[in-house]
């Protein structure tokens, strides 16, 4: 199975266009840290076509790194499905890049997922018009095969809030991991983008993986409200911080199988910085920062 990181960074990307914290500004001048695309990741079984894992405001550019499959004909997608981890924005907005498909879009995830991009935001009804889509619903709990490939996934629930464009609406909605298998190297990548809880479902999960992707957004719970950015935290907008206590890096650091490596981090992160007090502590603690183009083969 091979595994590309597209964009490790979350919404807004690195730096952020209106953004001046510390972190960006070091971006611009290039010296201290990488810029870095909104959060998406491809996979693949090495043979067959590449599947999108999150559409991304930037999927041109990030989709432009890969070699389609099979070319016949002028028109050849570089990847087939579009999986989903949940609804938000910098997770989807990049289906509209998708409309010039010459055939049906097929977008896979969570019936949820599904109901916000048709009431909430409605892109599928939009790409509907364009190029055609076709949903497919994947069960959590239930290893689904993915066409064309020797891959298998399977979903599972990371917790979490709804998009802020359903506020006012019925619909609960939470993130979902995904658990990728290649039946035949027998490899386990698990990815989980949007991370509300450390749960011993999520945590058992990451312990039978060959390799971990894991929400990276926050290095503090305080982390937007210390910068006066805003008086929402991690934990408020669904995403566990990496710091101590009861923090995403302490239980990576537990994990024996897995390499470990830290993705949609959010543009604040002080881990970003290369020579960061913080980003030492990553290392040190057995975890990768994650980089666009990182890839893994498993
Ligand atoms: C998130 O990951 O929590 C969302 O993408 C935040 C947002 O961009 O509104
Ligand atoms: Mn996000
Ligand atoms: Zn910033």
């Amino acid at each position: 199975m091979r595994v590309r990181v597209l964009g490790s960074a979350a919404g807004g990307g690195f730096p952020q266009w209106n953004c001046h914290c510390p972190t960006c500004e070091a971006a611009r001048e290039g010296k201290r840290a990488q810029p870095r695309t909104q959060s998406s990741l491809a996979v693949s079984d090495g043979e067959g076509p590449w599947f999108l894992v999150n559409a991304s405001p930037d999927a041109r550019q990030q989709l432009d790194t890969l070699a389609p499959a099979q070319v016949d004909g002028v028109r050849a997608p570089p990847v087939a499905d579009v999986l989903l981890t949940d609804a938000e924005i910098d997770h989807t907005a990049g289906l509209l890049l998708l409309r010039e498909s010459t055939k049906p879009v097929r977008v896979l995830g969570d019936p949820g997922v599904e109901r916000a991009l048709t009431d909430g935001y409605p892109l599928l009804p939009i790409l509907e018009r364009y190029s055609g889509v076709e949903w497919g619903t994947l069960k959590r709990g239930r290893s689904t095969p993915l066409e064309g490939s020797r891959l298998e996934v399977e979903r599972f629930d990371t917790g979490g809030d709804s998009p802020r464009y359903l506020d006012g609406s019925d619909l609960e909605l939470g993130a979902s991991g995904y658990v990728f298998r290649d039946r035949a190297s027998g490899g386990v990548a698990t990815y989980a983008p949007g991370l509300a809880r450390l749960d011993d479902n999520v945590l058992g999960r990451f312990a039978q993986s060959d390799l971990v992707l894991v929400d990276g957004t926050f290095w503090r719970d305080d982390e937007l409200g210390r910068l006066g950015i805003s008086g929402r935290t991690a934990r408020d907008m669904g995403h566990v911080p990496l710091s101590a206590p009861g923090g995403t890096l302490a239980a990576l650091a537990s994990l024996e199988r897995p390499r470990k490596a830290l993705v949609h981090i959010n543009n604040t992160n002080p881990i970003l910085l290369e020579d960061s007090p913080e980003r030492e502590a990553v290392l040190r603690a057995g975890v990768e920062v994650a980089y666009d183009g990182l890839e893994f083969e498993l």
